[in-house]
């Protein structure tokens, strides 16, 4: 079983891929850290809870990373982020199954997210996979604060970046990258191996009202819930990229890639992130790409067997819901 820890801004792909991390018996899933972005950090909890809860895994341990991005005092929720994900994250679904909602004094309250990362990182080392997919605050806050712990793990098995496609925020900028460039670049340049799961390879992967419409007949709750938030999710996808009956699948890829690196491609290149101007957020190749390639710890996904990945995530949804 592969030890992994997902780090999360608990918005609706991102709870398809809990989803997926909780049911997957090849997965031991040490737990689960929040972060703000699709919702603000204390949302993100009470959503990665409730999930862990309706799927019986009320052993896994959630904790509360940081509110807002290095070097800012707080963190804003765009119009879009809140159109895509719906006010609470899960599709505005959230009070018909009876998601709570953070009290006044925890949505910015810093927890211990990256005590729990630093943890997971001292107890199993080269067994632990972090997948982050969410703005990268809590990883990098960790490496700042024991690199030497953190360059001891497998691997982080990141969402977020373009490399050869275009940004879905600005033409330079992936939303979980532009939400904080600065901790992209540091975690980058830290040392530690980075995959990362960017949209060149997200958008190839979709997820579809077939599927959704075969959870839903599991006949379970946890099976409705999520059917009905990505309904919701692939209702977005019409106006936003004029897609119909499919969304990507963003989240979900990161942890897929995790336990299936044989259905990705990637490239070793040394990657950086542009921390401001028009080009903030942009993931790219450092300027001593050619020199350093071969020794360079970041890798960037290029290429993808997509149905591979969609019908493992639907099957192994379908099996454990
Ligand atoms: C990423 O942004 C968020 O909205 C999604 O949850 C995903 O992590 C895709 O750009
Ligand atoms: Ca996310």
């Amino acid at each position: 079983m592969k030890k992994i820890l997902l780090d999360m801004d608990v918005g609706i792909d991102d709870s398809v891929a809990l989803a997926y991390a909780i049911v997957n018996p090849d997965i031991d899933l040490v737990g689960v850290t929040a972060t703000f972005g699709n919702v603000h950090v204390g949302q993100s909890v009470c959503n990665a809870r409730f999930l862990l809860d309706l799927l019986g895994a009320r052993d896994v341990p959630v904790e509360a990373g940081l509110s807002h991005p290095l070097g800012a005092d707080k963190f804003l929720r765009s119009d879009d982020v809140v159109r895509i994900h719906g006010a609470d994250g899960v599709g505005n679904i959230g009070e018909k199954y009876g998601v709570p909602t953070p009290g006044k004094d925890q949505l910015d309250a810093p927890g211990t997210g990256v005590d729990l990362i630093l943890e997971a990182a001292r107890r199993y080392g080269k067994n632990l996979t972090l997948v982050p997919t969410g703005p990268l605050t809590n990883i990098a806050t960790a490496i700042r604060q024991d690199p030497q712990v953190m360059a001891g793990i497998a691997d982080i098995v990141m969402m977020g970046g373009a490399l050869t496609v275009t940004g879905n925020v600005t033409e330079a900028a992936e939303a979980n990258i532009i939400a904080d460039p600065l901790a992209c670049k540091e975690v980058f340049e830290s040392g530690v191996p980075v995959t990362m799961v960017g949209l060149d390879v997200t958008m190839r992967t979709l997820l579809t009202s077939e599927n959704t419409a075969a959870w839903r007949a599991t006949g379970s709750r946890a099976g409705r819930y999520l059917a009905d938030m990505l309904d919701y999710y692939i209702d977005q996808h019409v106006g936003m990229y004029s897609l119909h009956g499919c969304c990507y699948a963003h989240d979900p890829s990161a942890v897929v890639c995790a336990l299936h690196p044989e259905w990705f491609q990637t490239l070793r290149l040394p990657l950086t992130c542009v921390t401001s101007g028009p080009d903030a957020g942009r993931t790219t190749c450092s300027s001593q790409c050619v020199e350093y390639s071969a020794s360079a710890t970041t890798r960037a996904c290029v290429d993808v067997d997509a149905l591979a990945v969609a019908r493992d995530i639907n099957q192994t949804l379908l099996s454990g819901l």
